[in-house]
């Protein structure tokens, strides 16, 4: 078990873009290893690589129906539309309402580099949207709707 620290909101690595994974090495699977137990530590239910400073797109997700690993994550297919609360590890105590889609579909690579298709609904499409936003240095701040 290895944990590594989650950058709080302001840090400038969360507004940064990160690269594309092109080695699928065991340094790949060590951080994603260390960001499953930085997760579940965290009791959060998504956790994307710049979040503890590694600037590459992969994230994970657990929305209660295992672990979902990601690589390279596209959203392919989006549909319809959800108003919900969110938060995230690194803006914590911050809930905000943003809009999302209610249904995605992701392409992706596992840990190995084998091709993924990813599907989610409600919060398993909020979770995904959110993790990848990360990706492109976007807070779900930045997605939250004013409120009246
Ligand atoms: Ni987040």
């Amino acid at each position: 078990m290895a944990t590594r620290n989650i950058l709080k909101y302001g840090d400038p690595a969360l507004k940064k873009i990160s690269r594309t994974v092109l080695n699928f090495d065991e340094r790949l699977a060590q951080t994603l290893d260390d960001m499953r137990d930085t997760m579940y530590e965290a009791e959060g239910c998504g956790l994307a690589a710049p979040q503890i400073g590694v600037l590459r797109r992969y994230c994970i997700i657990d929305v209660g129906d295992g672990i979902i690993e990601l690589v390279n994550p596209v959203i392919i297919e989006k549909e319809g539309v959800q108003y919900e609360s969110e938060g995230c590890l690194s803006v914590p105590g911050n809930y905000k309402t943003t809009k999302r889609p209610m249904k995605v579909k992701v392409r992706a690579q596992d840990r190995h580099g084998n091709k993924i298709i990813v599907e989610g609904e409600g919060l398993k499409a909020r979770a995904l949207c959110h993790e990848i936003d990360h990706l492109d240095g976007i807070l779900f701040l930045d997605r939250a709707i004013k409120e009246q």
